[in-house]
């Protein structure tokens, strides 16, 4: 993690590395040459062709594998099932789930205070969340037991998988490159890889549980069975105001199903591990902070207690604007993903020569003062999403700590003046621009209705095993010592 910052503490806000094949590539953080990245020259800096290609295999051709105007149409139909009217509807959704969560702690906290693995069910919650919310399915990751369904395990690997892949990397994009998906899934079985092979299953897993659920849902559709509608989802889940939608729009505005399946499995992966990343980031930080933790709670309690009060009893089930109006846990909020973005940095390739402006000149090796960068047609250019996000410059001089009270009179001055391309907060979490963060508006009010159930019923302290955050693509909890199991962030849990 330190890497990204004391590169641009170092070198300032655009400075070049080496690729592993002697290339190089840009890495910025800058404002003003972001801002020109991601929106006003977004059409020149396009996800890189390995980038794409590789989402292509794995989820089919959904948001984070398409490009210029397939990219375009695809967001015109998909941005407005990401309002604020539709995330309305998905809360009571989200509620349902996190219920469970719930209860399934309270089991194991009946007789006393539990160490629990706060990441494995962070990942249970976020999993069921979208599979609930967002494709109106449930993958049952937070029945009793483990939670560990096939599809699970599959997503869980998928990330370790290509990461743990070596020269298969260089055979890839040949493969990539020929023939039908059949015929390169035949050359795939070709290769004596069992890296590559577990990829390919993880692959097909993923594919047939999301066909199977698409293919249902249409059916019930088409069939107007409001009995299978309403089993999962309450028919408000987002795909299926998708399917709905596009009855309704223009002909050459519709997806097809193989791009509304591709979509299934996009959201599945882009939600999983950046929600549970933040959330367990949050939990982690509250049992550091015992004061905060308490004084969060507090705000919770009271507006759960008023809410209680004016509703039926039991119903503390705060809803989507109260949830955004709790001003400490927005603050928090906010802090938290401005610290600890998930997604730590994204790349580009520039698809034109062009030239990158810079808020801040830099002096060269050569003494002489840099005003802008020129950037190669085809050179890889990397967003510095954490740099950014913690640049004393743009933050002040404690940007590398965690102070919720930075937020209390809104944007600090310092950010709003930097004018990071942004949808949230100022911060660079969600990134800026035409492929930001479509579910940006799902991920924040899921991570409040956990945290305002979980604080309203638990208390959260530090274990004895200590954790360290990795960045493995995604930044993930480990425990010191235990690497070997994998991430997991094992906390000790009290009920209240
Ligand atoms: C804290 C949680 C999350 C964070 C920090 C986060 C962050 C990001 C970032 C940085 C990108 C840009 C990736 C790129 O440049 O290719 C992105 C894209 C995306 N995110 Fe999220 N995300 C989060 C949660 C979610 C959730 C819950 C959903 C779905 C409900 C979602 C759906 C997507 C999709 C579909 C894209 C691709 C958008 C496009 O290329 O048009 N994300 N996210």
């Amino acid at each position: 993690m330190s890497w990204h910052h004391e590169l641009n503490q170092t070198y300032g806000g655009a400075c070049l590395i080496k690729g592993i094949m002697g290339d190089e590539h840009l890495y910025v953080s800058d404002p003003k040459a972001l801002h020109q990245i991601c929106v006003k020259d977004q059409d020149i800096f396009e996800e890189t062709s390995m980038f794409v290609q590789g989402n292509s295999v794995i989820f089919g051709d959904g948001l984070l594998s398409t490009i210029g105007d397939v990219h375009k149409r695809q967001r015109k139909i998909l941005n407005p099932v990401f309002s604020t009217g539709h995330m309305r509807d998905v809360t009571p959704i989200l509620y349902d789930v996190v219920g469970k969560l719930v209860g399934l702690m309270k089991s194991q906290t009946k007789t006393g205070p539990a160490k629990m693995d706060m990441l494995d069910l962070m990942m249970r919650t976020a999993l069921e969340g979208i599979g609930q919310g967002g494709l109106g399915h449930s993958y049952k990751a937070l029945e009793a037991g483990d939670g560990n369904s096939a599809f699970r395990v599959a997503l869980r690997s998928l990330i370790p998988t290509i990461f743990s892949l070596q020269i298969e990397r260089q055979i890839l994009p040949f493969i990539l490159a020929i023939g039908t998906p059949e015929f390169r899934g035949k050359l795939v079985d070709l290769v004596p890889s069992k890296r590559l092979h577990r990829l390919r299953d993880i692959v097909n897993e993923m594919y047939i549980t999301n066909l199977n659920v698409f293919e249902h849902k249409k059916r019930a559709l088409k069939e107007g069975d409001e009995k299978v509608l309403q089993q999962v989802g309450q028919g408000r889940d987002i795909v299926s105001v998708l399917l709905k939608g596009m009855e309704e729009a223009d002909e050459e505005d519709r997806l097809t199903d193989a791009e509304v399946l591709a979509q299934l499995t996009t959201l599945v992966f882009t939600s999983h591990d950046t929600t549970s990343s933040t959330l367990a980031h949050f939990l982690h930080l509250l049992a550091v902070h015992p004061k905060i933790q308490d004084r969060l709670r507090k705000e919770i309690k009271d507006a759960k207690d008023a809410w209680e009060r004016d509703h039926t009893k039991g119903d503390r089930d705060l809803g989507y604007d109260e949830l955004n109006e709790l001003p400490f846990l927005e603050n928090v909020c906010r802090e938290t993903l401005r610290l600890h973005a998930p997604v730590t940095f994204m790349s580009r390739t520039a698809r034109a020569p062009s030239v990158l402006p810079l808020t801040t000149p830099m002096t060269g090796t050569d003494g002489k003062l840099i005003t802008e960068v020129p950037v190669r047609e085809n050179q890889n250019v990397h967003i510095g999403i954490a740099a950014a996000n913690r640049h004393p410059a743009y933050w002040g001089p404690d940007a590398a700590e965690w102070i919720p009270d930075r937020w209390a009179n809104g944007i600090p001055k310092l950010a709003q003046e930097a004018k990071l391309p942004s949808i949230y907060a100022g911060t660079m979490s969600f990134l800026g621009g035409g492929r930001a963060c479509i579910g940006y508006r799902f991920a924040t009010i899921e991570i409040k209705i956990i945290i305002t159930m979980l604080l309203d019923n638990f208390k959260f302290s530090l274990s004895k095993d200590e954790i360290v955050w990795k960045l493995a693509n995604i930044q993930m909890p480990w425990v010191e010592g235990q690497e070997a199991q994998g991430p997991s962030m094992p906390l000790t849990v009290e009920q209240l």
